[in-house]
């Protein structure tokens, strides 16, 4: 089934494979006349970056790519990107890539008008209000990968080089203004991005869903995203051109995203600190440490999930449903624990600090304490 969509919810978000044609139409709805597009060095080198620099180039808007940029993008990335992106005098931003090169872009395009450094946003009660809010570019997001939803949400995720902490930068205008979800865009991910977007985006789903704070709106977007993950992503993994499948991907990624106002939680608590120390990727460490969250949060979320295992046709109630997630670990080639990822305890009590300090932490429907915390990292190797 070919799929094509346009939607205005959270944003302008244009789905439907080929569409990246519209890629310069996108940035003169947003009176680009000279955008950036920045994208990870991996990106900079494909055949998809090169063709939607074409749409640009085409269309009047210049070629101009920054792509000095890492996997989990750290503050050096992002000095470097609004020095390039002042110097080349753009008026815009196209964020383009997973979600390293669409963080990287929104706070480049958030970053390049304000005085304060960008550690002053991050997502700590009003800090954001201290941004000036006239001098953040617009933002046009072009997904290559289906996980983070960074392409619809209002947040960066930007690792300090020095501490090796991972922070949350927040501003409601980080909201793209528009979207272009082109499935054909994700078809040349190496397998294991494919397992470790989806799963990060069914770990939003997840920690959304089981996150105690009231809000039924993100709850029934979480359901239905576990649902799209379970039915695409091991077709998506198997048959990477499969794009019905990859479609219904970009769809669940978003889904995670917008539900995820609501809440993460340890999966995300965990893994942010992991990512941080021992550069893994994002997706993969939360697959890794999904089943010892599950358990560690049984007591509260047993209910729960026996109402999503419902849901998604799974039997057994709560049981049923970790036995799923862990058949689908296993299908995607997810490494059953941080040892199989290569990582050693010998840092437990600096990670488990650094679990304490995410803001995530606060979201997860069991109270983490340094203790309990300790005790579900050693349960993760
Ligand atoms: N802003 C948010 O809300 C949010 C949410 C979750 C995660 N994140 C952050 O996003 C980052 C992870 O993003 P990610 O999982 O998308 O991975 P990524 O952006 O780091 O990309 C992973 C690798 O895949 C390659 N790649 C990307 N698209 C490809 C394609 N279509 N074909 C071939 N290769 C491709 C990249 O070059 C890179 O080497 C982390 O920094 C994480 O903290 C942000
Ligand atoms: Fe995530």
């Amino acid at each position: 089934m070919n799929i094509v969509a346009n939607w205005s919810y959270p944003t302008a978000v244009k789905l439907g494979r080929g569409r990246i044609k519209e890629l310069a139409d996108a940035c003169k709805t947003l009176g680009l006349k000279k955008p950036l597009l920045v994208t990870d060095r991996g990106l900079a080198s494909m055949a998809i970056t090169g063709h939607a620099l074409d749409v640009l180039e085409e269309a009047g808007l210049g070629r101009a790519i920054f792509a000095d940029v890492d996997p989990n993008p750290n503050e050096k990335n992002l000095e470097a990107g609004v020095k390039a992106y002042k110097d080349g005098g753009h008026d815009g931003v196209v964020a383009f890539g997973g979600g390293s090169g669409l963080d990287l872009g929104k706070l480049i395009a958030f970053m390049a008008g304000q005085t304060r450094p960008v550690w002053d946003f991050e997502d700590i009660g009003d800090w954001w209000t201290r941004a000036d809010a006239s001098k953040i570019a617009p933002i046009v997001a072009v997904p290559t990968t289906a996980g983070t939803g960074s392409e619809v949400g209002r947040a960066g995720v930007l690792t300090n080089s020095v501490t090796h902490v991972k922070k949350i930068i927040f501003h409601p205008k980080l909201l793209p203004g528009v979207v272009i979800c082109d499935p054909e865009l994700t078809m040349g991910m190496p397998k294991a991005i494919t397992a470790g977007t989806g799963m990060d985006a069914f770990a939003h789903c997840l920690e959304a869903y089981s996150s105690p704070f009231y809000h039924p709106m993100s709850g029934g977007i979480a359901l239905e995203g576990m649902r799209l993950v379970k039915e695409f992503l091991p077709r998506a993994y198997k048959d990477g051109a499969d794009l019905e499948a990859r479609t219904n991907m970009m769809s669940a990624a978003a889904m995670g995203a917008v539900a995820f106002q609501k809440g993460l939680g340890a999966i995300h608590s965990l893994s942010h600190p992991i990512g941080a120390v021992y550069n893994t990727h994002h997706g993969m460490t939360n697959a890794v440490v999904m089943p010892p969250v599950l358990r560690f949060n049984r007591p509260a979320i047993e209910e729960k999930i026996a109402r999503a295992a419902a849901y998604l046709g799974i039997a057994g109630g709560f049981d049923g449903f970790y036995d799923y997630v862990l058949s689908l670990r296993a299908e995607l080639g997810v490494p059953d624990n941080l040892t199989a990822m290569g990582i050693k305890p010998d840092r437990i009590d600096e990670l488990t600090a650094m679990a304490m300090e995410d803001p995530s932490c606060g979201g997860n429907p069991v109270t983490m304490t340094m203790e309990n915390t300790k005790a579900l990292f050693l349960d993760c190797f």
